[in-house]
């Protein structure tokens, strides 16, 4: 029998099913598994990735290996620019310290996000359930409870990592040596915003390396809200 949970095959499917009209988001840390089930469905697959101009500069230069590596051009969304210069010159740069990330992330991450999926039917994300408090309950496809894609029409989200470990999804990156960001061996696991990501020490769960100043339960930054309450 068929593994309903095998990643390949879900995104084999989701790429089947919605072609162009589907785009995985990629966030430049070990979600590049995704992009390699993609590659080997032998099907076009679509990359975006969200630059909030805050990202470290190592993930910026793994943005560009990846893109060599599997040959394509990973569409690169930006903030609106008024957007962020409003925010900074009202609160400054760190805002997110005091504030919550929500205001800073919800311009630089939410909104051109939304902007992406709205040209969108589906998209494909690498979370997982085992990346904590929030997302215990993902389930491996679903319609999207926050977003709305191509003229208001409902958006499909595919999460086909949901079911794999942390682990399986480093012995697939050491197994086909896919390129991986060089902050994971400095003790990055989970990796976001330069300021809002640091490292993690041996048996603290990934999660407490974001937003480590915020509590477990406000740890989604918007992109995937509706995890909130599973
Ligand atoms: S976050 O919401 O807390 O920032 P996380 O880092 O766990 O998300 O990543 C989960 C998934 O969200 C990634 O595998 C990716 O699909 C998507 N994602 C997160 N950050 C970005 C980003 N900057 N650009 C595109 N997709 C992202
Ligand atoms: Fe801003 Fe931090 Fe959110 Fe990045 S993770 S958008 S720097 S609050």
């Amino acid at each position: 029998m068929p593994d309903a949970t095998d990643p390949a095959a879900i995104i084999d499917q989701a790429l089947a099913e919605f072609g162009a009209d589907c785009a995985i988001a990629f966030s430049g840390a070990e979600d590049v598994v995704v992009l390699e089930y993609a590659r080997q469905s032998g099907r076009p697959f679509r990359v975006f990735t969200l630059d909030t101009g805050r990202l470290h500069a190592e993930t910026y230069a793994y943005l560009d290996r990846v893109e060599r590596h599997f040959g394509i051009r990973i569409e690169v969304m930006f903030p609106d620019a008024a957007a962020v210069e409003a925010l900074v010159r009202a609160k400054g740069l760190f805002s997110f310290r005091s504030d919550g990330h929500q205001e800073c992330c919800g311009i630089r991450k939410v909104a051109p996000l939304r902007r992406q999926l709205s040209t969108l039917r589906a998209w494909i994300t690498g979370q997982r359930k085992d990346q904590g408090a929030t997302r215990g309950g993902l389930p491996l496809r679903q319609v999207d409870p926050v977003f709305k894609g191509r003229d208001g029409g409902d958006l499909h989200k595919f999460n086909p990592l949901a079911e794999q470990t942390s682990d399986a999804v480093w012995t697939v990156i050491r197994a086909l040596d896919l390129p991986y960001n060089p902050l994971h061996e400095r003790g990055f696991v989970s990796i976001g915003c330069e300021p809002c990501t640091r490292p993690t020490l041996p048996n603290q769960h990934e999660r407490e390396g974001r937003w480590w100043w915020e509590d477990p339960g406000h740890k989604e930054c918007g992109l995937h809200s509706g995890n909130r309450g599973r």
